[in-house]
């Protein structure tokens, strides 16, 4: 039987988007080809809300991620970066990779950076040539709610905005022009339920322009190469992984099509009952609660449970598949995706095969109570 897919990424691809991968190989530097790419650009900038450049490249998240980074970073540059897990650190990594010196806004894993501490970082580093923030830290499942508000902080500075949407874009809203940001990236893989592969960013006017002027030396993740590919002939400079981008499609169809405000809404409702199930089977949530992600539900394993048996015990009894937490983490928390196709069924039969899990491995767990305080959040859906 098939697993469920339950993990912060890769997520259930719907029947109808796996299919589109079965579509024959073409050529890339053909009007088949333009007519794909074209359609995945716009429907992709839809899907960002921009009217900026968007660039499908052919790479996990981390390659949207890094060249969000190498197109801009420079050696001896400030950079603004909020640090709280994993993902965070990653990006503050390849930044002073780059030469950078990063200020980094560091708060205990499972919060996120007040959005006062935001301001003051940005007053105190006028000279800051950006901020750079991951929108949901997938390792301990926490959201930050104040995107906003930081287009006026970095407009004062001159300050370049850059997300990091992997585990997001797609399940809560992220309007790229409205909200300033100057370059956003996100994976496949996540909120948009196609397969890992392809990963969009996003790069707007002021910061496009800084790339023509300084492209990095670098091939695969040279940007300006593909913003010239694209203006001239609407192909990419290198072989495109065909399949995954017409299950990317597919995928950015169906999104469309259900409604970017209707899936947002999903999203939330699907997360609350998780939160509210899973609190109510026994368990608690690892994140500050004004912190918590609505596509990544983390929480905290109950004394003497441990991480191994328990997600084999969930993956092989109930093809249930939930992660295990990063670094200090592992083995203190366990996370629950909730993204893509998530619905009532994903919710109500995580909950049932967690409180079974739990009770087979000698744990208290009210099912019953689990999944009553589930229904009364998703309501209708
Ligand atoms: C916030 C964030 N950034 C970057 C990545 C890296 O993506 P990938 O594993 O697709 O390379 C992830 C993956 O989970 C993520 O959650």
């Amino acid at each position: 039987m098939e697993y469920l897919s339950m993990l912060p990424g890769p997520t259930n691809v719907p029947d109808r988007v796996m299919r589109a991968m079965l579509a024959p190989i073409i050529n890339h530097r053909s009007d088949d080809f333009v007519r794909l790419y074209r359609d995945v650009v716009e429907k992709t900038r839809r899907v960002f809300r921009t009217e900026g450049d968007v660039v499908a490249l052919s790479a996990s998240g981390t390659g949207a991620v890094e060249a969000g980074v190498v197109n801009i970073v420079r050696k001896g540059d400030k950079v603004i970066v909020p640090v709280n897990g994993e993902f965070s650190g990653r990006l503050a990594q390849m930044i002073e990779w780059q030469g950078a010196e990063t200020v980094r806004l560091e708060t205990p894993p499972g919060a996120n950076a007040t959005f006062g501490q935001v301001r003051e970082a940005f007053d105190n580093n006028p000279d800051a040539k950006a901020f750079y923030v991951v929108h949901n830290e997938t390792s301990t499942g926490t959201m930050v709610n104040y995107l906003d508000r930081v287009k006026d902080l970095a407009s004062r500075t001159g300050a370049l905005y850059v997300v990091d949407s992997v585990s997001l874009l797609g399940g809560a809203p992220l309007p790229v022009d409205e909200w300033g940001i100057d370059v956003c990236m996100t994976g496949a893989q996540k909120a948009i339920a196609a397969p890992p592969g392809i990963s969009p960013i996003s790069v707007g006017p002021r910061a496009k322009k800084m790339m023509l002027a300084d492209p990095p030396k670098t091939m695969y993740f040279n940007l300006p190469r593909y913003f010239k590919y694209y203006e001239e002939s609407s192909h990419t400079p290198f072989t495109p992984a065909l399949p995954l981008m017409y299950a990317f499609r597919e995928a950015l169809s169906m999104m469309l099509e259900e409604g970017l405000d209707d899936i947002y809404a999903r999203h939330r409702a699907c997360s609350e009952a998780l939160y509210a199930g899973l609190g109510a089977v026994g368990l608690s949530p690892f994140a500050r609660e004004e912190d918590r992600s609505v596509s990544i539900v983390a929480l905290n394993y109950p004394e003497g449970l441990e991480d191994g048996p328990f997600r084999r015990t969930l993956a092989e009894r109930f093809r249930v598949l939930v992660a295990g937490g990063f670094g200090d983490l592992k083995g203190k928390v366990f996370r629950v995706g909730c993204m893509g196709e998530v619905s009532a069924y994903h919710v109500m039969r995580t909950i049932s095969a967690v409180s079974s899990t739990l009770a087979m491995m000698g744990f208290e767990a009210d099912a019953g109570a689990g999944l009553a305080a589930a229904q009364e959040k998703l309501g209708s859906l």
